[in-house]
């Protein structure tokens, strides 16, 4: 609880204006302190993490990478052929020893939380309120994935390890969707390399620390795990096609995926890509929702890392009396514009910056509107305060738009940022279609506090992760595992953080049973 209200309070602003219920309505039940207090203040615990927060943020960690930048394919050939030496001595370790390695990577992890909270900040732009439930992904992930591995011990007869597994992360969850990764690979018996994303190198880094120190602790070869930057030419080509990687586990752009996939085809039988790409992901809001639950889920889902999750709310589909609701369009308005944009040092940042100054599909989606929109919220670069000119035209107000028109450019397109368009529709149904007219299936919100309504969605729907009245960030580890459908996801795609995960990634005799 304590951790809870930490969260809450570097969230800055509530942002959320509250207004009286309908007659007749159950009064919510009224909260333990009152609004507005500092809770840091009030509670010993929560200072005391709030200090360690401050002083991580405020230590400016050193960002240049430790691991070794290919820059021809025979060092490419070097690296492989040590993870494939690796490899042999680790798919014979048994399973409760990679499974103990792994709890041992999260109690590592969470020892150097507030140093990995500071490198995150620094290079990638998250905030603390964004970096921390993130490190905590990474522990879950460690924790849930060890279980995995004992899971796969009881059919050990059958389960063969792949020997090598690629593993190349987002820079927008360098830290979760690294370890898991790594640590899915790593449970299954394979030998990994991590190619970090270039703009996050050091949050990969020091993740590949963590593990290499917790594989040497338990008395294994820690070259296990290889770590390799590559630039995106035919060095980078080399390793993702190289006959001495049998699999990748890529999260990325879908055009990066693709790019993935064609080149690994052109190795016939190559190895398999998992893949979770892109998403365009909608909230529909039902004129039954609750209209406070509806607007701080859907501002937390567009605005969370400034918009920058393959799982944020790009768009809110209004329902009916809902796309005329005054009160909807004022608490939304409101809450988009008290969010206090800022540096992830400072505490009291509410919304991030942009990882790079915006170009391409993110500038368009920023500047230029289409026929029949209009800004809501126009948005706007801010000036990055003095000290902290790493971020200078990285700061933006989010922006709204609204008049968002089914089939039109942003309607269908990925922008990845804080910018959230508003549709409308005049029944579920048709609200359902604007959203499945999208090529991804990543994740999708229904706010409605009716049955019915909630039954046909979760029929029609076609998103790999459906919430209900919840914003649609922040999948949780086991609790609801991670994945796509569609355009969303390639290969096999048993979802992360979930039961499969970690036994698709080796080979089965044909009579086992897989859960
Ligand atoms: N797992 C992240 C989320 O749920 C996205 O990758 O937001």
């Amino acid at each position: 609880e304590a951790r809870e209200r930490f969260v809450a309070s570097v969230r800055g602003a509530a942002s959320v204006t509250t207004t009286p219920r309908r007659r007749g309505e159950p009064a919510p039940v009224p909260p333990l302190e009152e609004p507005f207090r500092n809770a840091a203040d009030a509670d010993p615990s929560v200072a005391i993490i709030r200090e360690k927060a401050t002083a991580a943020m405020a230590s400016r960690p050193d960002l240049t990478p430790t691991s070794a930048q290919a820059s021809s394919l025979e060092e490419v050939d070097d690296v492989v052929a040590l993870a494939q030496a690796a490899a042999e001595v680790w798919g014979q370790v048994s399973a409760p020893q990679r499974a103990a390695v792994l709890a041992d990577v999260a109690d590592r992890l969470e020892a150097r939380r507030w140093e990995i909270l500071s490198v995150m900040a620094h290079e990638a732009g998250k905030t603390a309120g964004e970096g921390d439930p993130e490190v905590t992904e990474a522990i879950d992930f460690a924790r849930y994935y060890a279980r995995s591995a004992l899971a796969l011990a009881d059919v050990d007869a059958t389960f063969t390890p792949v020997p090598v597994t690629l593993v190349t992360p987002p820079w927008n969850f360098p830290v979760a969707i690294c370890a898991g990764g790594l640590l899915a690979a790593l449970a299954a018996g394979s030998a990994v390399i991590l190619k970090p994303s270039p703009s996050a190198t050091r949050c990969g880094e020091v993740v590949a620390d963590v593990i290499r120190e917790a594989l040497a602790a338990a008395g294994h070869d820690p070259e296990t795990l290889q770590v390799l930057r590559v630039p995106e030419d035919e060095v980078g080509k080399h390793l993702i096609t190289h006959d001495g990687v049998d699999q990748v586990i890529l999260t990325g752009a879908m055009e990066t995926a693709r790019l993935f996939a064609d080149w690994r085809a052109e190795r016939p039988g190559g190895p398999a890509v998992y893949a979770e790409t892109s998403g365009k992901n909608a909230i529909i809001v039902t004129p039954s929702a609750d209209i406070d639950l509806a607007v701080a889920d859907v501002v937390r889902s567009a605005f969370g890392h400034a918009g920058q999750k393959c799982s944020a709310a790009s768009l809110v589909i209004l329902v009916g009396s809902m796309a005329t609701s005054r009160r909807f369009r004022n608490q939304l308005l409101d809450a988009v514009s008290s969010l206090r944009v800022g540096v992830p040092q400072d505490l009291g940042t509410g919304m991030g910056p942009v990882i790079e100054a915006p170009s391409g599909k993110l500038e368009r989606a920023l500047t230029t509107l289409e026929p029949g929109e209009r800004w809501a919220i126009a948005p706007q670069q801010l000036p990055a305060p003095a000290g902290s000119e790493q971020w200078q035209g990285h700061l933006w107000r989010p922006g709204v738009r609204s008049g968002v028109r089914p089939g039109s450019w942003f309607h269908l397109t990925e922008c990845f940022g804080p910018v959230l368009g508003v549709m409308t529709a005049a029944t579920l149904t048709e609200a359902i279609d604007i959203q499945n007219q999208v090529a991804f299936g990543l994740t999708g919100g229904l706010q409605s506090l009716d049955a019915q309504e909630i039954a046909q969605w979760l029929e029609e729907v076609e998103v790999g992760n459906a919430y209900i009245n919840r914003h649609i960030t922040g999948a949780i580890v086991q609790r609801q595992s991670f994945g796509g459908w569609k355009a969303s996801v390639m290969g096999p795609g048993a979802k992360a953080g979930g039961p499969g995960y970690v036994a698709q990634l080796g080979t089965w005799s044909e009579d086992a049973e897989r859960w």
